[in-house]
């Protein structure tokens, strides 16, 4: 990740891990410097439609289920549309990439968007974490920040004095 790269020399030399409390601070802060910019995915084009088509199989795929369920299960069209499964409310994705890293309540920590996916991994396909930077994540990610273009970020929002 080009994160490790920027502050690798500022760590005695080590590079710092991704999804670790140091690091998630530090892309919280990076992310909070474009807050009110609008997200765009960087790639050219073919590389990202590539990204996306594989995110939306990996998001509707029952390859890391262990309770036969996929994230379209809940998280219904492709993530674009809230849902309510035994009364409880499922949040459609659309913007949610904004907003991350965000603070989970479960976790009492920061995390970013690759951490909630795990959590939703865990919790509700009853699988395992997966490593961060793993294809399907990665994929996973691209997927759902692609449906949140053109929503601005908004992360680390301090209340107003
Ligand atoms: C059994 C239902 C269910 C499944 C399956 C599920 N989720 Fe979720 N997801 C939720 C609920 C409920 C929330 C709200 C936060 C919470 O309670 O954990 C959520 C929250 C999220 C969020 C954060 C939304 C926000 O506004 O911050 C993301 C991102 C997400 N899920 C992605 C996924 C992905 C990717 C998968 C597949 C690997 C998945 N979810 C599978 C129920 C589900």
């Amino acid at each position: 990740m080009a994160n490790n790269f920027a502050v690798v020399n500022e760590n005695n030399g080590t590079p710092w891990v991704l999804g670790s409390d140091d690091a998630n601070a530090l892309i919280l802060y990076m992310t909070s410097l474009s807050n009110g910019k609008q997200i765009r995915l960087a790639p050219p084009d073919t590389y990202k439609k590539d990204w996306i088509t594989k995110g939306l199989a990996a998001f509707q795929s029952q390859e890391l289920s262990l309770n036969g369920e996929s994230c379209e299960t809940c998280h219904i069209e492709g993530g674009r549309k809230k849902n309510l499964v035994d009364n409880k409310v499922i949040p459609d994705l659309k913007g949610v990439a904004a907003r991350y890293p965000q603070y989970n309540y479960h976790v009492n920590k920061i995390i970013i968007l690759e951490q909630q996916i795990n959590l939703c991994l865990e919790k509700n396909l009853a699988g395992h974490a997966i490593p961060l930077d793993d294809e399907l994540m990665v994929a996973r990610t691209t997927y759902i920040t692609w449906l949140s273009e053109g929503y601005k970020i908004s992360v680390a929002k301090l209340p107003e004095k």
